[in-house]
């Protein structure tokens, strides 16, 4: 029976892979074209204690474990962290197999890789490729390898309708093709459709981010968790057309200042520009907030000059020439000159959830990557930790599709949630939900902002007539789960702050199935 993969980021790819290695047919459907995913857009890398010989001095499983759990503030979910840092090192070594190659160190003796730190991590571990180009070259030879692969077909352009279930369990899904809608039956569909970053105006995500398979999913019944939880990534470059800046480039030592150059990170955290990404984030919000609209936006820089001085005028060419590049186009010298930096919405915490074989609520139906919810990243995500949670489970997953895992089909404790009517409303553009999410349930809410958004997301519809539309939809939804989940967590944790609960609560996670 097929396996139908859809999503062509890290989860999907490599998914489709392994199951093609087991003996699967595999079709994999992308939206796009094979490249156009989230993951091609990863900079910092790939997290990974590797084994004992190459990994950093004094770095282990237990302190990556750590620090994993520490940036999700506790909910994470143990087991899932467990193996997620546990089985880094082999998956990191199966890549190889497929032509996956990363930056080697210029240090030491014998083949090493070059490890990154980034924020919230206590030993450099972070793998990374082209400098700052890891997503993109992960998915260049991961393509390559499933255009090379006889036993999985390959659907590019090619839009998820919805998810077909007969007798309870998954049988296909219908997508749409050169205008046409058809049928693959599947005896299994791995969800790995990623984020939705575009349900904020500001995001690091690219345009084919927008909710596909968790709105899929809702749809056929599947229970959604942790929704609250959405990632501001702190770095982006406040211009037209702005970009993500790799937190790679803090931890190689830039700084964060107002427009008077205080290091104001200094006096919120310990670690300072290095501490976890909701605290650098809100932190950059607040400054902004506090500087107040003086007509002379932006007013937070990213200071890199103190690494230029440090290794050399051409060292921050070398390490990330990619964004090197980016910035010399916009106008910036960055070995001389700061950067304006805001945060944008970046990574889904939360998603569709599944246990730890990537199975949903649904039989059949499986999710990995930035679309699941296995808990591992808690509250609030360590950096570098998505591409590897992508590995692992899409792995994993497969595993249980190729061979069958332990136990029952599992079912998930989920709290009845009725949204209004999708067909009802009134229409509403893209621009408007984010606009309304950006100023009402982003990096903070409160009882006010979250009631606003839940009235406006109430009175809008939108009918998928067209591609655009069917993703407005997509994105509705997921804003009216995002927006529920949010206004039923009346305490502050990890990514989740609310001005009106300012403290957090007791540990506890929102998962809701519709009603
Ligand atoms: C970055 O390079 O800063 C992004 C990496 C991540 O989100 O894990």
């Amino acid at each position: 029976m097929t396996t139908a993969v859809v999503g062509s980021g890290a989860a999907g790819l490599y998914a489709s892979l392994i199951a093609a290695e087991r003996g699967a047919e595999v079709v994999l459907i992308s939206k796009a074209s094979l490249s156009d995913s989230n993951t091609s857009c990863a900079q910092g890398g790939i997290s990974a204690v590797l084994h004992p010989e190459r990994a950093a001095a004094g770095d282990t499983v237990a302190a990556h474990r750590g620090d994993t759990m520490r940036a999700g503030a506790g909910l994470n979910a143990p087991e899932a962290v467990d193996l997620l840092c546990s089985a880094a090192a082999d998956d990191i070594d199966q890549l190889r197999r497929f032509g996956v190659g990363f930056d080697g160190s210029t240090f030491g003796q014998g083949q090493f890789y070059a490890l990154g730190l980034e924020a919230a991590h206590s030993a450099p571990r972070i793998l990374h490729a082209g400098g700052d180009a890891t997503g993109a070259s992960l998915v260049a030879a991961l393509t390559a390898a499933v255009r090379a692969s006889d036993a999985v077909t390959v659907f590019e352009h090619t839009r998820l309708n919805g998810i077909r279930c007969t007798d309870g369990a998954v049988s296909g899904v219908t997508v749409e093709r050169d205008g046409a809608v058809q049928t693959i039956a599947a005896g299994a569909v791995v969800l790995a459709t990623g984020g939705a970053g575009q349900l904020f105006e500001h995001t690091t995500n690219p345009a084919v981010a927008t909710a596909d398979g968790l709105a899929a999913a809702w749809r056929a019944g599947a229970a959604v968790s942790d929704l609250e939880f959405f990632q501001f990534h702190p770095t982006w470059l406040d211009v037209p057309g702005g970009f993500m800046i790799s937190e790679a480039v803090r931890g190689e030592g830039a700084v964060l200042r107002d427009g008077d150059g205080h290091r104001f990170m200094a006096d919120i955290h310990p670690d300072a520009e290095l501490a976890p990404r909701d605290v650098v984030a809100r932190g950059i919000a607040r400054r902004l907030q506090a500087l107040g609209p003086d007509g002379e936006q932006p007013a937070v820089f990213l200071d890199a000059t103190g690494i230029a001085a440090r290794h050399g005028s051409g060292f921050l060419a070398r390490r990330f020439p990619t964004l090197d590049r980016r910035t010399r186009e916009h106008g910036f010298d960055w070995d001389t000159q700061w950067l304006p930096v805001k945060p944008a919405a970046h990574y889904w915490m939360g998603g569709i959830t599944t246990d730890l074989w990537g199975r949903t609520s649904v039989p059949g139906l499986y999710a990995a990557g930035e679309a699941a919810c296995t808990g591992v990243h808690g509250a609030n995500r360590l950096a570098s930790n998505s591409l590897l949670e992508a590995l692992v489970f899409a792995r994993r997953t497969v595993e249980h599709i190729t061979s069958g895992g332990p136990g029952p089909w599992p079912e998930f404790d989920a709290e009845p949630l009725r949204l209004p009517a999708e067909a009802d409303g009134e229409p509403f553009t893209r621009v408007e939900l984010q606009r309304l999410m950006s100023a009402n349930a982003a990096l903070t809410r409160d009882d006010g902002s979250l009631a606003v958004a839940a009235k406006q997301l109430a009175q809008w519809h939108r009918s998928p007539a067209g591609p655009q539309d069917r993703e407005d939809a997509n994105l509705l939804l997921a804003a009216r789960l995002l927006v529920a989940a949010a206004r039923q967590r009346a305490d502050s944790v990890g990514a989740h702050y609310r001005s009106d609960y300012p403290k957090p609560g007791r540990v506890r996670h929102l998962t809701f199935a519709a009603r």
